[in-house]
């Protein structure tokens, strides 16, 4: 069973994603950190972002697990992310080590932006997980602060709203709904009851 959980940032695709691939027993891959990774490394070599050529050859061999985990789950790595996301040519470099993960022998769970509609559109189940701006900016400011790095809410707002239209509006693979995804709204759902709804969509149409 592959299982695409796409939607938008901080709106508890990640927490879904992996409770899913817990409950199902399922190998999990959260894209989000490949397009870390490769921001990530740019930002370290004083590499300007906006150079596609040199953001392919970050992607190529981009690792994650070799970037400290706060550095990659940063502020600045997403917004980072962000902006390289949008070059075709790090999709490209990075479309098939996704596509192997997903199609592994035994099925997946991956989410990202673009998981159910270019990824895995054969997948098995599509969820796409959204909230209001509102909620999503409390949700990442609470999480950032945890890890020591406090933010301002309207601060933390105004990003996600760029974001959220810097992802959907570019031209390769904008954040979109598959046509065939289940909408799952978190805004006024706790973590717990997300986490229920998700794998009964899951068990619903799995
Ligand atoms: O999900 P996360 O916030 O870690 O993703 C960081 C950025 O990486 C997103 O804002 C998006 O621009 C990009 N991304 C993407 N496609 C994916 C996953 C992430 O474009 N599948």
């Amino acid at each position: 069973m592959i299982v695409a959980v796409d939607g938008h940032a901080a709106s508890g695709k990640g927490t879904v994603a992996k409770a899913i691939a817990q409950r199902f027993d399922l190998p999990y891959l959260d894209t989000g950190l490949l397009y870390r990774a490769v921001a990530v490394k740019m930002l370290t070599e004083g590499i300007d972002l906006s150079d596609e050529k040199a953001a392919a050859l970050a992607a190529a061999t981009a690792e994650p697990g070799a970037i400290e985990e706060a550095r990659l789950r940063s502020r600045e790595a997403g917004e980072a992310a962000s902006i390289v996301s949008a070059h075709p040519a790090v999709r490209r470099a990075l479309l098939d080590r996704q596509r192997r993960f997903a199609d592994q022998a035994g099925g997946a769970v991956l989410d990202g932006r673009d998981i159910g509609t270019v990824i895995a559109p054969h997948a098995d189940v599509k969820l796409f997980v959204t909230a209001s701006v509102a909620e999503r900016a409390r949700r990442r400011a609470l999480e950032l602060e945890a890890a020591g790095q406090p933010v301002h809410l309207a601060e933390m707002e105004a990003d996600l709203a760029a974001r959220d239209r810097r992802d959907s509006s570019r031209a390769s693979a904008p954040l979109k709904p598959a046509e065939d995804a289940v909408l799952l709204d978190t805004s006024h759902l706790s973590r717990e009851e997300s986490v229920a709804k998700a794998i009964r969509i899951v068990e619903e149409s799995g």
